[in-house]
């Protein structure tokens, strides 16, 4: 099944020149790149993209965290895209990460872990519009 996900590489990727990496990454897994941007989000835009985690330990942490520095936003499409970029990052926490993910590769913390990755069809649907509109997604 054709679907598509939003993949972001987090202010510390970006920061540590990560970026050629972690798209050598998706490209070599067959995820088509159909959008993609460099942005700054505000604290504001990081607390309304991660509202699902509002009022847990690590919320204020994690929203001063993405708006701290550029990211990259990107647009993926492929067969089962979104387990199968979720496969590509590994778990939430390195340590957990199994072995060849970008995660267990390049992370060294559980809040600075280099990607983000959508988790399901209706946060990948809200996730791709809080960045981008259909037309900044291209068809090909
Ligand atoms: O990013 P992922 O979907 O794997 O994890 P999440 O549970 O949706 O959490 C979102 C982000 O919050 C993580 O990627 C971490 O950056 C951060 N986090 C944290 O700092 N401490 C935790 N115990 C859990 C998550
Ligand atoms: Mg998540």
């Amino acid at each position: 099944m054709q679907e598509r996900t939003l993949s972001i590489i987090k202010p510390d990727g970006v920061a540590r020149g990560l970026i050629g990496d972690v798209v050598k990454r998706l490209e070599q897994a067959g995820l088509r790149i159909k959008g993609m941007k460099m942005i700054r989000m505000s604290k504001e835009q990081a607390k309304g993209f991660y509202k699902v985690h509002e009022g847990k330990p690590f919320y204020e942490s994690l929203t001063d965290f993405m708006s701290s520095g550029p990211c990259v936003v990107m647009v993926l499409e492929g067969e089962n895209a979104i387990e199968k970029y979720r496969k590509l990052m590994g778990a939430t926490n390195y340590e957990e990460a199994e072995e060849g993910t970008i995660r267990k590769e390049f992370a060294s913390d559980i809040e600075k872990n280099v990607v983000h990755g959508s988790d399901a069809r209706e946060t990948a649907d809200f996730e791709i519009r809080y960045f981008f509109s259909e037309l900044d997604i291209v068809s090909y």
